[in-house]
């Protein structure tokens, strides 16, 4: 029993903050934001939508690509750092929203390789036969835990949901997935905040060493894809699409150069999207799966890095 992908969907709010917006709010320049990080605009959810309703709308529309309903779902895995609420998970509030009855459903928290890491996890109750369909989901909306006084973070972040579902399968879709983490490195990216006794104790928006991520995002986005491919005795050169968590296009460049995958198989998103966290991966899968760039039987790798640290990739045949 294998698991395989057999749906894709995404959601972005309407909104767009271009980075001449962002000029006017902080001192900075979109000639700075495009040279440092290829971003030009991110999207905004409004005040009154939560990750839940962003990962409804791309859940939706994954499950009418997939060809399933309500009925066919038998689990759902949210990731996300920005959940609706301290609890319930997002993923109980999804399956509500849903209309999904009885099923498991729980949250990732495993920041901005929280996809693969809930794909990862999908896939061991879907290859084992534990589910026959899973809802496989990463939702932010980062605006919400962005200081707007900061121009070395609020210019990185958009928010926006994609999702996908994975169904048992008889061929292999899901070859094999590697995740790391590694807790030393928690103050270097992450938001210290929490509550307590009906406050905010510390800071609640997001505290980054940018190029102390920015060094270990490319180590580890290229180490893990060699384990990845050596697990299934391949080399990089098989793959045909790589698709990278989306924090900065200098990132994602650096990775592809020293792998040796050209650029013009990387899917790029995050010009448009801004690092959407969680929702990155799964949001740029959708956009190649629509545009008809992956084909059947293409190898994908997915890979991500994110606060924790934590960092991980998915390597499948779609
Ligand atoms: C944040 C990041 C874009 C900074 O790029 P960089 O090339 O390291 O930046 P530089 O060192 O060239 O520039 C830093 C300077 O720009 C300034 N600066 C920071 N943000 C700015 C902005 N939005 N506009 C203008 N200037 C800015 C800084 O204050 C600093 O000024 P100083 O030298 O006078 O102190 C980069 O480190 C990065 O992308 N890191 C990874 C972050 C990330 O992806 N996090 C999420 C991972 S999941």
């Amino acid at each position: 029993m294998f698991s395989r992908i057999t749906g894709t969907g995404s959601y972005l709010p309407e909104k767009i903050l271009t980075n001449q917006d962002l000029e006017k709010l902080v001192e900075t320049s979109d000639e700075w934001i495009r040279s440092r990080t290829g971003i030009t605009q991110r999207h905004i959810a409004s005040e009154n939508q939560s990750a839940s309703d962003l990962a409804l709308n791309a859940s939706q529309k994954a499950m009418e690509a997939a060809g399933v309903t309500s009925k066919d779902i038998d689990l759902i895995i949210v990731a996300t750092t920005t959940p609706d609420m301290v609890f319930p998970s997002t993923a109980c509030i999804l399956q509500d929203k849903l209309g999904v009855e009885n099923c498991p459903a729980f949250d990732v928290q495993a920041v901005c390789s929280g996809f693969v890491y809930a794909l990862a996890t999908a896939d061991m109750f879907v290859s084992s036969g534990k589910c026959r369909n899973a809802l496989v989901v990463g939702s932010e909306i980062y605006s919400k835990i962005l200081d707007w006084n900061d121009r070395t973070t609020c210019v990185l972040f958009g928010d926006g949901a994609g999702a996908v579902v994975l169904s048992q399968s008889e061929e292999p879709g899901i070859l094999s997935s590697h995740l790391h983490a590694s807790g030393s490195y928690r103050d270097v990216l992450s938001v210290p905040g929490n509550i307590s006794g009906g406050a905010i104790q510390g800071n609640p928006y997001i505290n980054m060493d940018g190029g102390t991520v920015f060094k270990f995002a490319v180590k580890v986005l290229e180490d893990v894809v060699h384990e990845a491919v050596e697990k299934n005795n391949m080399q990089t050169s098989d793959i045909d699409w790589l698709i990278p968590h989306q924090a900065n296009i200098r990132i994602i460049r650096s990775t592809a150069q020293k792998l040796g995958i050209p650029l013009d198989k990387v899917v790029v998103t995050v010009d448009k999207h801004g690092n959407t966290s969680a929702a990155s991966i799964p949001l740029a899968l959708d956009l190649a799966v629509r545009d008809r760039r992956i084909h059947k039987d293409q190898l994908v790798m997915l890979e991500g890095v994110g606060g924790g640290f934590t960092w991980g990739a998915v390597l499948l045949r779609w």
